[in-house]
């Protein structure tokens, strides 16, 4: 029962990124606390248990003590002993501070998994250590529209981004290309929100994101990102847990366009095959296949894509190019590339350079015009 609690709490910890913004924050919160509970009675049953031994001997050896002490006056008395009553009395004194030290013990242990569980939950929840302020505005399906308007951002002191503009209108692929450590990655944390930007605004379908609720943020936004969490459970309830109402037939469609059914067919127990603390059995194009379909069950309108710089091979970033392919045209697509197979396919690439956005145009146009872009090309944009 303890393992099982506190891989969830591992899962709670390690997929914490994950968990914010697929929108999973209560149902894990829900179930940890579940958990918790379940834990405490028993730890609460287990205690009193070993409290009723605890008590049986301590009452014998009260009863030992008595008997010890009626018998050293009795020895006192007929001077057959000395100052003995004293050491006994002694004795006696310890065994009872011993007892009431245990029971304080009892409640402290208590007191601290108390305390450890609500300071966990208030990260989980971003209220104690971020100031994160959302809007009132709930919008169940966006149309996919997404401005930075001047946007100025920085982790500490110094500008990652520096005046930051680009609009990007619905249902279009865009790649986003640039040196490492650039802000390519930067430019997603600030769209889910999971930062505030320090001047400038990001609007989605022209509503500034400060005014819309945290739900319309994670509902319509679903990030895959360069390690994709994947919770240990099977196959199935890893795409169930973002949308409990999702049919299997409905499941099934979303891995063909993923290119995950001929895989998961293969597999002896297919969907019900439990993967493993984060997904282990699966390798790395796997996860982020799957993390796609999970996107697709969430049916956000918003997906982004931050692929890996190296541990992807051709093969894999091939399906991963197709399902993309298949699914473009009724989602808008943001995809950080580093190769140029992925970003030649895009309706547009933004190029960042020294926290500016340098070029945004087709592959076509910028191979011809844009110096930067032709740089990055010839170095294979890595
Ligand atoms: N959480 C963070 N706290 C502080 N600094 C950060 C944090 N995340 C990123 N940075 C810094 O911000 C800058 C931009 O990082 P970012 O991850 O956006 O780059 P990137 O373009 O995605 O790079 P890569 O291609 O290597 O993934 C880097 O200098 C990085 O060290
Ligand atoms: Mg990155």
């Amino acid at each position: 029962m303890h393992e099982k609690y506190s891989s969830n709490f591992g899962e709670l910890i390690r997929g914490i990124k994950d968990i914010k913004v697929l929108n999973l924050k209560n149902v894990l919160i829900k179930k940890t606390t579940k958990d918790q509970k379940a834990i405490i009675k028993y730890d609460s049953e287990t205690r009193l248990k070993d409290e009723k031994v605890f008590f049986l001997t301590n009452f014998l050896y009260n009863i030992f003590d008595f008997f010890f002490i009626l018998l050293s006056i009795v020895l006192i008395k007929n001077n057959l002993l000395n100052g003995a009553n004293l050491l006994v009395i002694y004795m006696y004194k310890g065994k009872a501070t011993g007892f009431v030290d245990s029971i304080a013990d009892i409640y402290r242990n208590f007191k601290n998994i108390n305390l450890s569980i609500e300071r966990l939950y208030e990260i989980v929840d971003g209220n104690k250590y971020s100031k994160e302020v959302y809007g009132n505005r709930e919008i169940k399906e966006l149309n996919g529209k997404i401005e930075f308007k001047n946007i100025y951002f920085g982790y500490d002191k110094s500008n990652v981004l520096k005046g930051v503009n680009f609009t990007i209108n619905p249902n279009e692929t865009i790649g986003l290309v640039g040196k490492s450590g650039v802000g390519k990655t930067t430019i997603f944390n600030l769209i889910n929100k999971l930062y505030m930007t320090n001047k400038g605004s990001i609007l989605f379908d022209n509503i500034n994101i400060n005014e819309l609720t945290e739900n319309t943020i994670r509902e319509n936004i679903s990030t895959i990102t360069q390690n994709p969490y994947i919770f240990n459970m099977s196959i199935k309830d890893n795409l169930k847990i973002v949308n409990p109402n999702i049919t299997d037939k409905e499941i099934e469609e979303k891995c063909r366009l993923c290119k995950l059914d001929e895989y998961i067919n293969s597999l002896d127990k297919k969907y019900d095959t439990l993967v493993g603390e984060n997904g282990v059995i699966l390798s790395g194009g796997l996860k982020q296949r799957l993390a796609i379909a999970r996107a697709l069950v969430k049916n956000s309108k918003i997906i982004m894509l931050d692929e890996t710089t190296s541990s992807l091979d051709n093969e894999t970033q091939d399906y991963i190019n197709d399902s993309i392919k298949k699914i473009k045209k009724n989602y808008t697509i943001l995809i950080i590339a580093h190769r140029l197979s992925t970003v030649i396919d895009c309706d547009k690439i933004l190029v960042i350079d020294d926290g500016k956005v340098v070029g945004f145009d087709t592959h076509k146009n910028l191979i011809k015009n844009n110096k930067y872009y032709q740089k990055l090309y010839k170095k294979e944009l890595l």
